[in-house]
């Protein structure tokens, strides 16, 4: 016997798709879970375009304010697919309804949003989370098991990058549908808060946490085009970013996020080096972890590729056959998953909010370390 666990999906671009194949997907793949997604509503401004959404991917009702969605008795949990402007109003209303939250990352505009947002769903006492899903991609999950373990030995290095291209004209305007993260009151900040805020997460689950920061970053095309007013506005957000830092194990950071790097879509590689081992990941062969062991045997000593499709291998088992590999999507039918155990064990399904705290605590000290031009305490 299953029990349902009612959806409301806010938003249907990018990520409420990814999620929704998440819900539709995760019945199938891990039978044993007690809770069921049903698609429930889908909510958007245009009822058109949701509605058109909803009939698509199978959601048994729309709504076009939030709100509504929000208010309704039928709704479980509501999950936050929209730009991060919007995170917070509908997390806090979320939680005085008492509902359980899906919120996308960044969890929010910046800490002080991030903080309240996290009384709210403490206060309240609901079950959330953070989707920040590459921390289960298997050959991620896969890196912070072996590092767990102690196999790295002492870390010296971590460093990551997420490179990508495709703001490199002038002529792209910023604001509105598609555009919001070029319109730094819709999104906050650029790369800052859109991609590295990913390479922060993992690198705080992987390495533990960040204490100080030395940041620049720049904005190459200083005035686009608003699509919501027709006018050539300054563009707010950073393009390029770029952060050393220290974590708290004593280790040196390294980190870097661009959309002006020609020929890179969506290169987020991580590499950690410990006194003993070093490994290695690039979401564009995400089914590889690399890894160099400094105990090998000298003659054969050297950089391996562990093709992480084994049924040992996190979530693995639940797929295909040994040597059969999965994608980006996997990611998110995992988080569901993992949500939905933990409305069985009682655990928190991390990141939390708390979690995702974290690394907005770092994203504002980077944005504020390079408008200072100085190292920032992350406080
Ligand atoms: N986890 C990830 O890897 C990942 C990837 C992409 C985006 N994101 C995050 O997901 C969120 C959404 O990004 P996206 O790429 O899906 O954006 P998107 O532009 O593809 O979709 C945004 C959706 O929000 C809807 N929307 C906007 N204002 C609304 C309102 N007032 N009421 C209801 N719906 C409204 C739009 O209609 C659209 O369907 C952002 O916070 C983003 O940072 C996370």
């Amino acid at each position: 016997m299953t029990t349902p666990l009612n959806i409301g999906m806010i938003g249907y671009g990018f990520m409420g798709r990814a999620h929704t194949n998440g819900y539709k997907r995760v019945g199938d793949f891990f039978p044993e879970l007690e809770r069921r997604p049903v698609l429930k509503a889908a909510c958007a401004r245009n009822k058109e375009n949701i509605q058109a959404f909803a009939d698509q991917w199978g959601y048994e009702s729309i709504e076009t304010d939030w709100k509504a969605l929000v208010a309704r008795d039928d709704i479980d949990a509501v999950d936050i697919c929209v730009p991060n402007n919007l995170h917070k109003e509908i997390a806090l209303a979320c939680a005085e309804a008492g509902k359980m939250i899906l919120c996308e990352k960044p969890i929010a505009m910046n800490t002080a949003e991030g903080e309240e947002m996290c009384q709210a769903v403490e206060k309240a006492g609901v079950v959330n989370t953070v989707w920040y899903n590459y921390r289960r991609v298997p050959a991620v999950t896969l890196a912070k098991q072996i590092i767990d373990s102690g196999k790295l030995g002492r870390i010296f290095h971590y460093r990551a990058n997420f490179l990508q291209d495709w703001t490199i004209a002038d002529d792209l305007p910023q604001g509105g549908e598609a555009l919001w993260r070029l319109d730094v009151d819709a999104a906050g900040s650029g790369v800052t808060g859109d991609l590295l805020a990913h390479c922060i997460d993992t690198a705080i689950w992987l390495n533990g946490s960040v204490t100080d920061v030395s940041a620049m970053t720049e904005t190459f095309i200083k005035e686009r085009v608003h699509q919501e007013t027709g006018q050539k506005q300054k563009v707010g957000i950073d393009d390029a970013c770029a952060f050393l830092c220290h974590f708290e194990n004593g280790s040196l950071g390294l980190f870097e996020s661009t959309r002006y790097a020609r020929g890179h879509k969506a290169l987020y590689t991580l590499e950690i080096n410990g006194e003993n081992a070093s490994l290695r990941w690039d979401l564009h062969d995400l089914h590889r972890l690399e890894m160099f062991d400094h105990a090998d045997e000298g003659l054969t000593r050297g950089w391996k590729s562990i093709h992480v499709t084994d049924g040992d291998h996190p979530y693995m088992d639940k797929w295909w056959v040994p040597g059969l590999q999965i994608g980006y999507e996997h990611s998110f039918v995992h988080h569901v998953a993992d949500f939905l155990k933990s409305l069985e064990t009682g655990e928190p399904c991390h990141p939390t909010f708390r979690d995702a705290l974290e690394t907005q605590k770092v994203c504002d000290a980077v944005l504020s370390s390079a408008a200072e031009r100085k190292w920032e305490t992350v406080v």
